[in-house]
Formats: structure tokens, C-alpha cells, sequence
């Protein structure tokens, strides 16, 4: 088990790749904090992890509230004692060409996708830092990376989140804390390819996207949340524990450095 005993928040747990780490991560024997807004799913995630003799508690922080978050931090330490791995994973995009976007829609985006990790990193690392110990991961994005066209405001929050965590990297290694950063591409199963591809009214829209990505993917397939988690596992745990300030790209090799 590579992660006996260590405690682990994952943000946006409660659905596509954050369930999918929280369920890998308690079978290598992590107590797990699934946060997630949307509680009811959040639940779900939780007792299938107690189900199959796992520990878990729901946080419904919304980590776009500084506030939230410190309780979420402050709960989970009275609990278990300590966080030693944080996946910072809660994150939401909308397709949309760049001049149609306003910004309101702007600030959404900057709110949740980069201001919610700098919240739940900056809860967590005064006890990381005492404890000598720490292991953070921010899911990032291809898009972030290389860009991508109808992700604007997204892309410029993904690239802020590579910089930033490569910022953590440099400034908090001699604390024997680790900060890197996975990027998926497009995953299936996830709520954001559904709204942006599988659940769009034009199912033979839906079809060729799905086969073009495919087809330009060399693995020859997308993503599942599961192939995600093989990545953050790895940043999670002590395998990981010389590397810092990395980012890893989790996309068939669409996407290479
Ligand atoms: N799905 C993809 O194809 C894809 C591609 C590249 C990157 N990503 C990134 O991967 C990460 C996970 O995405 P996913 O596709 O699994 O998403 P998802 O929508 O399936 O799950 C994200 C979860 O985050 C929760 N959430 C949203 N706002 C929150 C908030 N303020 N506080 C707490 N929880 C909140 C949602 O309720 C949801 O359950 C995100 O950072 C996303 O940007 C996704």
C-alpha cells in the first residue's frame, strides 16, 4: 500500500477524476477528505470508500471561500491529526469563442480555476510545513500548456496553475514539500466532457468529436478518469519523493513537452 496512514484532502471529489484518485487513494490505504460541493455525490464517493473497509469524511467547502477551506483544513486535522496529501482537483470550463466571453464569465473562471487552488494550497501549508511533510498535486490542463481555441479564459487560469505550483515547488522543498502538477486532456466519464461533448443534443456531433480526438490521440483512445489517477498517485506518494515542480501530461501523447 503506498499510501498507508497518510491523510489526503481531494477537492471536487465528488465526481469524474477527483472520485476516481479518492477511490484509488484509499486502497493504497489513504484516510480520505472528499470535498465536493454537490454533496449528495460527494456521499456516494465516501461510502463506497467505508463500504470496502476504507475511511472517509465529505467536506462540502466551496474553494472559492478562504473561509471554507480553513475549516475544511481545521476538520480534517481534529479528525486525523494532519493533511499530508492535498489533490487539488475542483475545476469547471464552458466552450466559448473568446470575443463572446464577458467578464463575469472571466472571474467564474479565474474564481474557481486558479484562485480556488491558491485558497486550499495556502490552508494547508502551515501544517505541511510544521509536520516537515507534504504532498501537493494541482490537476492542471493540457489547455494550460499548449492552449486551446474556445478555452481562453480557462487556458490563461490552467497556465497560471502550472506556474503557481512550480512556484510552490521552489519555495517550499526545504520543507520536504513536493508541488507538481498533472494535465489531463479531454477524459471521459468526467462532467465536463459530457456538458462539452457526450451530452451534446447532437449525438453524430458527439460521435465524430469523440473519434477525431481518437484519432489524432497516438494511444488511439481518450482518457478515463482512471488513467488520470495512476498520475496523481504517483505525485501523492513517496515514488514521487525527489520530484517537484513537474508536469505531467496524462493525454495518450497527444500532448508532448
Ligand atoms: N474532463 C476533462 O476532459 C478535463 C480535461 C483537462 C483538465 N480537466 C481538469 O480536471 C479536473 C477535474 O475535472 P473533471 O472533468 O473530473 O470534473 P467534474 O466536473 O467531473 O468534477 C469536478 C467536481 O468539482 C466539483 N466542484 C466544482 N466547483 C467546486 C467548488 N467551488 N468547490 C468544491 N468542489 C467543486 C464539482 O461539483 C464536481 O463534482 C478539473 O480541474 C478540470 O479542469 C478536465
Amino acid at each position: 500500500m503506498r499510501l498507508k496512514d497518510r491523510v489526503a484532502i481531494i477537492t471536487g471529489a465528488g465526481n469524474g477524476m477527483g472520485a476516481a484518485d479518492a477511490l484509488l487513494f484509499a486502497k493504497e490505504g489513504a484516510k480520505v477528505v472528499i470535498n465536493d460541493i454537490r454533496q449528495e455525490n460527494a456521499d456516494e464517493i465516501a461510502k463506497q470508500i467505508q463500504d470496502a473497509g476504507g475511511e472517509a469524511f465529505v467536506s462540502t467547502a466551496d474553494v472559492t471561500k478562504p473561509e471554507d477551506v480553513e475549516a475544511m483544513v481545521a476538520e480534517t486535522v481534529d479528525k486525523w491529526g494532519k493533511v499530508d496529501i492535498l489533490v487539488s482537483n475542483a475545476g469547471w470550463d464552458q466552450l466559448m469563442p473568446f470575443l463572446h466571453t464577458t467578464n463575469d464569465f472571466w472571474d467564474k473562471i479565474f474564481n474557481l480555476n486558479l484562485i480556488g487552488h491558491m485558497n486550499v494550497i495556502k490552508a494547508v501549508l502551515p501544517g505541511m510545513m510544521k509536520n516537515k511533510y507534504g504532498k501537493i498535486v494541482t490537476i492542471g490542463s493540457d489547455a494550460g500548456r499548449t492552449g486551446n481555441p474556445m478555452e481562453a479564459p480557462y487556458s490563461a487560469a490552467k497556465g497560471g496553475v502550472i506556474a503557481f505550483t512550480k512556484t510552490i515547488a521552489r519555495e517550499f522543498g526545504r520543507a520536504n514539500i513536493t508541488a507538481n502538477c498533472v494535465c489531463p486532456g479531454i477524459t471521459e466519464g468526467t462532467r465536463l466532457s459530457k456538458e462539452m461533448v457526450e451530452d451534446i443534443p447532437d449525438k453524430e456531433k458527439a460521435q465524430k468529436m469523440k473519434a477525431t480526438v481518437a484519432k489524432v490521440t497516438p494511444m488511439g483512445r481518450l482518457a478515463t478518469p482512471e488513467d488520470v489517477a495512476g498520475a496523481v498517485l504517483f505525485f501523492a506518494s513517496d515514488d514521487s519523493r525527489f520530484v517537484t515542480g513537474q508536469v505531467l501530461s496524462t493525454s495518450g501523447g497527444l500532448c508532448t513537452p
